[in-house]
């Protein structure tokens, strides 16, 4: 709901628990006066009569305080938009142009007093909840370009708070989305991808609190941004105690050209821009206030996701199987067919063929790019083999690369300048391979037609889209290059996916490389990470769900000793593990034991049992990351079941297993163990927590499935 004040130039943005008040003050820069608890609309004005603690000084009350902060006169810190105007001008003179605004969506105005720059800043209340998405879009309505040197989605001010904490992720490949909660320094934290992908080394969102929040109690301050390009969020904490965070996309240090009406290049822009190619429409930010700690705010993410990011989240995720560990670039029709039985005989619902299937990619150095059926390996084409997973009642996937090239392929052969390169530097090559330049409409129009003719000519269910290396040898000149790719990838995933709605698409990055809203829009679910060993998993599961939904998360049970970490871990642990979220089999299945493929049979069912809770349910962290005994609790979304995976590493000498508190049970209630038949009361659970009956040791695990016992 946003209501207004249109004398006082004021606006209430209310979701279901908080409100987002803005003003255009006297020299009508766009203020944010609350990001907090609900407030009626007589209550938000009030806040108009507070003096401002830091008007004292030449302190500027404004600074920190702008949700639009745009560089210019008495502006020294950070600004979420810059530009440069022919003549060589860097200052920004904006005057509010009009407001107009419906149910669910306000858009505020702006005009350079001389220049020809108009701004438009979106706020987008989605139904149900309370995430704020936001954009801008810049236009330049006169005759010379302008050259605009930032322009974020959003600048979020967070409101005075006793102290501040920075929560975000950060890691490597195959360490990807470790949780890191550090005070806030003062000055600038810039968190960033310079690598053309989202990246493993960090995720685009921050959240801050005041050092004191915990999962069930605190407020808390977030927000994301919907890219999967390179990206910046720029968390700025002022000696007045002033805190923004500005979320934006495109390369940085980067400067690209809006070319004037008059030009009106499509495209030229490189954002896709509405009109005739004269405006710049950045990517959304989204924002959520919550009072109730991390996991309300987790859960609120979720819950968004499913809501209105997630193209379909009803679906519950399939089961699957993936060859790359068992076989790695050793892909033929034997081998594959006898691993596509194993999986089907323990209750995989989709199989995967991943990397060397195709051109002449036996190895990495060569044939990618060439998207054809090795013909040595699959003589007849790829239809024998998905008609046999068809006929053992699974679904087929396959893996892709098809932003990038091999050197060694007949596609580079024919295309060497494809690639992103500059003419006078090496092309690096990392995994002996290149990026293909999608921004070039050619590139991209035939990576759409390579892809849609594959899923024409056969009956693929799933594609695995994997990105396995950055960008480099992108110039200044191509500065347009790190946005257009990225739209262009998403034109043509959403080409694909209208023209062939059967099949359903995984994002991968060399693991966690690229998860993202942006991605999450038009894709079903991500690989998370490359490493699969659960004892690592734990706390890359843990930093991965902090935002982002457990049904989209994969997470694989693969061989022990595991193939990156060599270490030694029980069958049902890396079971347990993998079931947070959307689980799927990677180890040599046709190398496992008897007994291992009846008990992974039997887990399969346990986990297809819980799946509806963990994939649409609630969930519950209930230890700190790197706990001895690590607790997730998913819980149904009518609250008549929940999932308890309990997972200790190792226990140390004299150490007991604590009794796991549950949440958000009935008090009143009890609640049934379905493999035991023991009733507990939800007073004793919420109080005294489960005791879950974990075999002795290291690695020991268990799922325990509760439902709501509603007889007398
Ligand atoms: C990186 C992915 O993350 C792996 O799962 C696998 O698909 C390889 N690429 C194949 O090259």
């Amino acid at each position: 709901m946003i209501v207004h004040d249109s004398a006082a130039r004021l606006w209430v943005l209310s979701g279901e628990s908080s409100s987002y008040v803005l003003h255009v003050d006297e020299e009508d820069r766009l203020r944010n006066l609350h990001w907090g608890v609900r407030l009626t609309l007589d209550q938000a004005r009030s806040l108009l009569d507070r003096p401002e603690p830091t008007r004292r000084g030449f302190e500027d009350p404004a600074e920190g305080a702008l949700d639009l902060a745009a560089a210019g006169a008495m502006w020294f810190g950070d600004a979420g938009l810059r530009v440069r105007f022919a003549d060589g001008t860097r200052d920004l003179e904006l005057v509010f142009a009009g407001g107009r605004r419906t149910e669910d969506e306000l858009v505020l105005e702006f005009a350079d007093r001389h220049y020809p720059l108009h701004v438009r800043t979106y706020y987008r209340l989605p139904a149900g909840g309370d995430v704020i998405e936001r954009h801008v879009v810049l236009r330049n309505d006169g005759a010379d370009p302008i050259t605009v040197v930032r322009a974020d989605s959003a600048t979020w001010v967070v409101p005075r708070l006793p102290d501040y904490r920075l929560s975000q992720v950060r890691g490597q490949w195959g360490a990807e989305t470790r949780l890191r909660r550090t005070d806030l320094p003062y000055g600038e934290t810039v968190m960033t991808s310079r690598r053309g992908i989202t990246s493993h080394q960090a995720n685009p969102w921050a959240m801050i609190d005041d050092g004191t929040a915990t999962e069930d109690r605190g407020e808390v301050y977030a927000c994301a941004l919907a890219w999967s390009g390179s990206w910046r969020l720029a968390v700025q904490r002022l000696p007045t105690e002033r805190v923004t965070i500005s979320a934006g996309f495109g390369h940085d240090p980067l400067a690209w050209e809006l070319p004037s009406g008059a030009v009106g290049a499509v495209g030229a822009v490189g954002a896709g821009g509405g009109q005739g190619g004269r405006e710049l429409v950045t990517p959304v930010s989204a924002g959520l206030y919550t009072a109730g700690g991390f996991g309300v705010a987790s859960r609120a993410w979720h819950a968004y996701q499913l809501r209105h990011v997630l193209p379909r989240p009803s679906e519950l995720r399939p089961v699957l199987y993936n060859s790359w560990e068992a076989v790695g670039f050793d892909v033929d029709m034997d081998r594959q067919l006898k691993l596509a039985e194993q999986a089907a005989a323990i209750g995989v619902e989709l199989f995967v063929v991943d990397d060397g299937w195709f051109g002449a990619r036996t190895h990495d150095a060569a044939g990618l790019g060439d998207w054809w059926p090795n013909p040595a390996r699959f003589p007849d084409g790829l239809g024998p083999l998905i008609a046999r997973v068809h006929d053992l009642g699974m679904s087929f996937g396959l893996w892709v690369e098809p932003e990038m090239v091999n050197p060694d392929s007949d596609l580079y052969r024919a295309h060497p300048d494809w690639v992103i390169h500059r003419p006078h530097r090496r092309r690096t090559e990392q995994r002996n391979q290149l990026v293909l330049n999608l921004a070039r409409p050619d590139v991209a129009a035939w990576l759409h037609e390579t892809i849609d003719r594959l899923l024409a000519d056969n009956a693929i269910d799933f594609l695995k889209w994997d990105m396995n290396r950055p960008v480099t040898e992108a110039g200044p000149g191509d500065d347009t290059m790190w946005i257009d790719y990225v739209r262009n990838l998403y034109g043509v995933l959403d080409r694909l996916r209208a023209d062939h709605p059967r099949v359903r698409i995984e994002s991968c990055s060399g693991g966690g490389g690229r998860v993202d809203l942006g991605i999450l829009r038009r894709t079903d679910q991500v690989w998370t990470s490359d490493n699969t060993d659960a004892f690592d998993r734990l706390d890359i599961q843990d930093g991965f769900t902090q935002l982002y939904p457990p049904m989209v998360m994969g997470a694989w049970v693969t061989d022990s000793p595991n193939p990156y970490t060599r270490r030694t871990i029980p069958l049902e642990f890396r079971f347990h593990v993998a079931m947070a979220g959307a689980m799927a089999i990677g180890g040599s299945l046709t190398d496992w034991s008897r007994e291992d493929l009846a008990r992974a049979a039997e887990l399969v069912a346990d986990y297809k049992r819980v799946r509806p809770l963990v994939q649409h349910g609630r969930l519950y962290r209930l230890s700190p990351p790197g706990a001895e005994l690590s607790a997730v609790q998913f819980l149904a979304p009518d609250g008549a079941e929940v999932a308890v995976l309990a997972c200790r590493r190792a226990r140390r000498y004299g150490h007991a297993d604590p009794g796991i508190r549950l949440r958000a049970l009935d008090p009143a209630a009890r609640y049934r163990d379905t493999a035991t038949g023991q009733s507990h009361h939800g007073a004793i659970l919420l109080s005294h927590g489960l005791l879950p009956d974990l075999p002795p040791g290291d690695y020991a695990s268990v799922l325990v499935h509760l439902t709501r016992d509603d007889s007398p």
